[in-house]
Parts: structure tokens; sequence; C-alpha cells
């Protein structure tokens, strides 16, 4: 031990002499760089607007919202802008001196936040380009901002069921913390982005310009502009158009980007919808395996909190369907309108419970439990390897429409920057699909009690979530080209899910190493048998995505 210190000696001593370098000959010169080329524009012949597209789904649209009169305190900008402009209250049993941060709790319906790496085992990793190596090409896959909820979701049958009471003989009453509800009404659309939904996707475009808008000059060499994609619904054009404006601002964005919007409806192929055509993941002992197992633990979760409630209401029976519905007014409410009276209803524990609900929900429908989450990832997975090696995609087995796939207009393979936005069951498919298993690392959520896992809905699938793939030159690593995957700022660690690829602090592992595991995950992903077979999944098993075979 003393040896080797003194052995380190000469090396401090020699570290203390500080390195003098003479300036160079550029210092205090303009430099500058011209994004969009010159006399480029975009091509609304190949890439029409959502008018000439069609097929936007349902936009309804909700009451407008008045914030500034409705919560019971302003929105200041603390700090955590990942819900700024929003407000919501603490849960109720949250003491004065401590703060709960509520918007971690709320699953996919959660604002996007930063996840820290060392969640997934990388203590030291950060998305800064690690020293010695630069970035050369970044893939994007996110997520929609806030959105309304979706047709048929539960805020809306818990509106239809207490307007229902109020029609009976004698009505309902309702008391103590519950006395809002005698004067509520559902104020919410459905499917639409909400302001703040909005904010979030502009938000990242402006990030996004921030950290990689040098890459924009690959273009600017080339004479091209780049081609971002979306999915023809109403909320998915909005998401795309909102990124863009962050990133290239209003109105430049008009003419400094490609969008494609590409039809989102029953039976069309398409990538970032792939449940359009992959009917076993509408099916309840396939696809939705969580959405199951996630109504079982609501029953058993929150009985202390429905019992408090209910002697606060005459007329109306409160079920654990009333209490997910109503937090989740919490979330919707809140996530559109700002504010909404339904958060203090709740305690800590009900919120984690909530965020449990989620986790499993997410985990056995679209991640690791999921019998047919990878062949629905599968899609976004052939492209984004197509991408990777440069070769068209002219047939696929799976989601991919490959007369797109097959077009160098459509699917460009040499951009030093893509873009695709998509929904949050698919992001997680695909990331099922890629086999990045230390995000499910710590195996099967338990279906009958709340645990601690590697897995949580609000860091994988909030609103504006988003997957980034840095291509890196690595100039003392060999090979020098090298990769990483980043989930919402957490570097995910890949030596577990590529074979060949080792422990590394900052989550990288050589190109080549991985796209020739991405190969063999893609030829093992059975789209056939996993969307279109006859099997049954129960919810309480590792599958990594694919189905079980008798
Ligand atoms: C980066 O390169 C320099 C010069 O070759 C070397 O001294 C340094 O250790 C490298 N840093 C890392 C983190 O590899
Ligand atoms: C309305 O409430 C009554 C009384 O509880 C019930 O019998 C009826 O089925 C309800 N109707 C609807 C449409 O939910
Ligand atoms: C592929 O996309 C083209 C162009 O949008 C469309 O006409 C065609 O119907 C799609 N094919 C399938 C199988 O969805
Ligand atoms: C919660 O209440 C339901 C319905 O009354 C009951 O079946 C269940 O056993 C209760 N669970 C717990 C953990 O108390
Ligand atoms: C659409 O997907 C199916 C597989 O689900 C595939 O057989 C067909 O070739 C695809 N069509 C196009 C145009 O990509
Ligand atoms: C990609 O290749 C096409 C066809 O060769 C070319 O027109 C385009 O400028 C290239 N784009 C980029 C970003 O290099
Ligand atoms: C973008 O340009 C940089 C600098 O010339 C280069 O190193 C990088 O390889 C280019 N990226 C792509 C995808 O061509
Ligand atoms: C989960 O982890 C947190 C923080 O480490 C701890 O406070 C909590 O008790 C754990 N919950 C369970 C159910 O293990
Ligand atoms: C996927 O991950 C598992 C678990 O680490 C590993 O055993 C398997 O080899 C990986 N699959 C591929 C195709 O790399
Ligand atoms: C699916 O398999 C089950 C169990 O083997 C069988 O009862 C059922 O008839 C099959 N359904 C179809 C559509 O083949």
């Amino acid at each position: 031990m003393r040896a080797a210190l003194l052995a380190l000696l000469p090396v401090l001593a020699q570290a203390a002499v500080v390195d003098k370098r003479t300036a160079s000959v550029n210092v205090g010169s303009t430099t500058a760089d011209v994004f969009p080329p010159a006399s480029t524009s975009v091509n609304s012949q190949a890439f029409p607007a959502e008018s000439v597209v069609g097929y936007p789904g349902l936009t309804v649209t909700g009451v407008e919202p008045a914030a500034i009169q409705t919560a019971t305190a302003y929105a200041y900008n603390s700090g955590q802008s990942n819900s700024y402009p929003l407000v919501a209250d603490e849960p109720q049993d949250t003491p004065s001196t401590s703060k709960f941060d509520i918007f971690k709790y709320w699953g996919n319906l959660s604002p996007w936040y930063s996840v820290p790496s060392s969640d997934y085992g990388l203590n030291d990793a950060s998305p800064v380009i690690p020293e010695n190596c630069t970035i050369t090409q970044v893939h994007l896959l996110y997520r929609h901002g806030a959105r309304y909820p979706t047709d048929g979701a539960p805020p809306s049958a818990f509106a239809a069921r207490v307007h229902n009471a109020t029609q009976q003989k004698g009505g309902f009453t309702a008391w103590g913390e519950l006395d809002f509800l005698n004067t509520w009404t559902y104020k919410l659309g459905a499917e639409l982005l909400t302001p703040f939904g909005r904010l979030q996707n502009f938000e990242l475009g402006v990030a996004f310009r921030q950290q990689y808008g040098e890459l924009l000059n690959n273009f600017t060499e080339a004479g091209t502009l780049p081609v971002f994609r979306t999915e023809s619904q109403d909320r998915m054009v909005k998401t795309a158009n909102n990124f863009a404006a962050g990133m290239f601002g209003v109105p430049e964005y008009l003419d400094q980007v490609n969008i494609e919007i590409v039809v989102e409806t029953n039976g069309h192929n398409n990538s970032g919808a792939p449940y359009e055509t992959c009917p076993n993941s509408n099916i309840a002992s396939r696809g939705s395996i969580g959405s199951t197992a996630a109504t079982a633990f609501a029953k058993n979760a929150f009985n202390g909190t429905i019992a408090r409630l209910q002697n606060q209401i005459d007329g109306y029976t409160i079920t654990s369907t009333d209490i997910v519905a109503m937090l989740q007014l919490c979330s919707y409410e809140t996530d559109s309108l700002g504010y909404s009276a339904f958060c203090k209803l709740f305690t800590q524990e009900d919120f984690e419970n909530y965020e449990y609900y989620f986790s499993l929900s997410f985990y056995y429908n679209n991640g690791a439990g999921s019998p047919v989450a990878a062949a629905q990832g599968k899609g976004y997975l052939e492209e984004f390897v197509a991408r990777f090696t440069q070769t068209p995609l002219t047939t696929s087995d799976s989601s991919v429409n490959a007369t797109l796939d097959g077009s160098s207009t459509y699917f460009p393979l040499n951009q030093s920057i893509y873009a695709d936005a998509t929904h949050e069951v698919v992001l997680l498919d695909t990331l099922t699909a890629f086999n990045l298993t230390g995000l499910f690392s710590t195996g099967p959520l338990p279906t009958d009690k709340r645990t601690n896992s590697s897995f949580s809905a609000s860091k994988t699938v909030p609103f504006g979530t988003h997957m980034v793939v840095q291509i890196l030159e690595c100039a003392d690593m060999t090979p020098t080209k090298q990769m990483r995957f980043i989930i919402n700022d957490a570097v995910i660690p890949i030596d577990q899910s590529y074979e060949g690829c080792s422990w590394n602090k900052d989550g990288l592992c050589a190109f080549d190493t991985v796209v020739a595991a991405l190969q063999k995950r893609i030829a093992e992903i059975d789209y056939n048998y996993d969307c279109f077979g006859n099997y049954t999944a129960s919810p309480g098993m590792d599958y990594n995505g694919r189905a079980p075979r008798s």
C-alpha cells in the first residue's frame, strides 16, 4: 500500500506542473453555421399537410382552462420546470415540513422528468458526450406531450356514474373533502394535446436544438432538409409540429423540415401504431394482461381510502374503479386545466399505489411481461437497424410499411438527425424489442403487492417520454464507432442486453456489436405467431416481450 503511494508521488509532482499553451491564431474570430441550406424548401407534394392526409381520430374539445381562478396556488416557475405551469396540492398526509413530488406518481400521465442513470446502475454516466468522443448521429423517438383522456378512459365513465346518481330519486349528497363534487362538472375533451402538452413538445424541440443543432450542418453540407415522422392522429401531428417549432422556430419550422404524416388507422401498416395490425395486442389474455393485473391490484390497494371517502357521501357507492378514476382526474385535470381539486383527496401511499397500478399495467401490456410487446416494437427496431446499416427496408413481416420504407424520399438512410413521434405504448414496445433488459432487471413485478422495481411507469412512459440513441466516434476506443441508449436522460447499461458488449461506465458499446445483436433480436421475434397465434399468457412472468410457446 505504502509502496504504491510512493510510486504515485512522481506522477502527482508532474501533474502539478502547469501545462501552458499558446493561443490559437483564430481566437476571437467570428464563426457561424448556416441552416437551412440555400434554396431548399419543404416538399409539400411528397409530405402533404394533415388536411390532405386525413385520419385525425377523435378530436373532442373540453372547457377553456381558468387556473388563475380555480387553482389554490399560483404556478411559480420554481425550477421544477418539468411541471411548470401546473399546480398540484400535496397529498393530504404530507407534513408541512416536507415535500412529496406528486407529479412523479402518475404513471403515463406524469410529465416526463430526468431519471438519474444510477437508477439503472450507471452511477457515473451522463448524457453529455464522454471525453474523447464526438457525436456523429442522433436518433430520437419521443411521445406526445400531455393529452386529454383517450376515448373511454375511466374519468368520463366516473363522470357518467356520478351524473346518473344525481338523476336518481334523492340524488347524492357529498360533504367534507368531497363537498366540491356537489358542483363538479366534467370539463375535459378527448384525445387532443393540452396546452401544457404543446409546451412539453416545444420544449423538447428547443432542448434538442441546443444539444444537437451542430448535426444540422450535415444537412447544410448535403443541401437537403431533414425528414421527421409522425402519425396522422391530431395530437401526433400537433406534437411533431410543436417539436419542430421548438427546434427550428416559428414560423421557420414551416419551411425547414419535411414532416411525414403516416396514416394511423385500423389495418394500416405503421411502425408508430403497430396495434392497428396486430390483433393479439387487443385480446385480454394476450395484449392486455397488464390492464387485468392493474385492475386486480386496485381492488385491494385502496380500501382505507374508499372507507374514508364513503363516509363523506350519501347516495353513491364508491368502488376501487372510482378511486382509480378520481386519481386519474387529479392527473388529467391538472395536465389539462392546470389544477385539480381531486389531488388532495389522496395520501402519499395512494399515489404510490397509483404509480404501481400503472407500472403493472405497462410492464405486462408493453414491457418484458407482455407476450406481444416485442412484436409490436419490431417495426421500429427494424427501422432503426435499417438506418444504422443504411439498408432500405423493402420487405418486412412486422408493422413496417415497406412501400414507404423502401423509398429514399420517405425513409432516408443518411440523416445525421432522426426524430420520430409516437405513443408511450409503442415507445415501451420498442424498448422491449430492443432487448433493453436493464430497464426490467429486477424481474417481473409482483401483482399482489407493491414493491420497488427497476421498472417504473412514470420513468419510462410519461408524457413527453423519449429515447435518444447517440452514435459516437471515440478516438481512444477500439473500434472507434460506439453507441449508447438514453431514456429520459438516464443512460442505460447494455452489457446484459447485447452479446459481446462488456460493462462500460458510460453505457457505451461498439456500434457493430450492438447492430449484430439487434439483427439477431429481429430474427428471433416471431411477429406472425406473437400477433396472430393462439396462445394464453398471464401476468407474473418475464416473457422478454415474446409469446410463450406451448
Ligand atoms: C482522452 O485522451 C487523452 C489523450 O489521449 C488521454 O490522456 C485521456 O486519458 C483520455 N480520456 C479518457 C476518459 O479516456
Ligand atoms: C343509474 O343508476 C341506477 C341506480 O343506481 C342504476 O340502476 C342504473 O343502471 C344506472 N344507469 C347507468 C346508465 O349507469
Ligand atoms: C403504406 O403506405 C402507403 C402510403 O401512405 C399507403 O397507400 C398504403 O396503404 C400503406 N400500406 C399498408 C399495407 O398499410
Ligand atoms: C378490500 O376490499 C375488497 C372488497 O370489499 C375485499 O375483497 C378485499 O379483501 C379487501 N382487501 C384488503 C387488503 O383489505
Ligand atoms: C404490412 O404488414 C404485413 C405484416 O403484418 C406484411 O405482410 C405486408 O407486406 C406489409 N405491407 C407493406 C406495404 O409493408
Ligand atoms: C442523402 O442521399 C440523397 C441521395 O443520394 C441525397 O440527395 C441527400 O442530399 C442525402 N442527404 C444527406 C442528409 O446527406
Ligand atoms: C455529420 O458530420 C460530421 C462532421 O463532418 C461527421 O463526422 C459525421 O459523420 C456526419 N454524420 C453523418 C450521419 O453523416
Ligand atoms: C422503496 O424504496 C423507498 C426508497 O428507497 C423506500 O422508502 C420504500 O420503503 C420502499 N418501498 C417498498 C415497498 O419496498
Ligand atoms: C437479450 O437479453 C438477454 C438477457 O440479458 C440475453 O440472454 C439475450 O442473449 C439477449 N438477446 C439478444 C438477441 O442479444
Ligand atoms: C385456441 O386454443 C385453445 C386451447 O388449445 C382452443 O380451445 C381454441 O379453440 C383455440 N382457438 C382457435 C381460434 O383456434
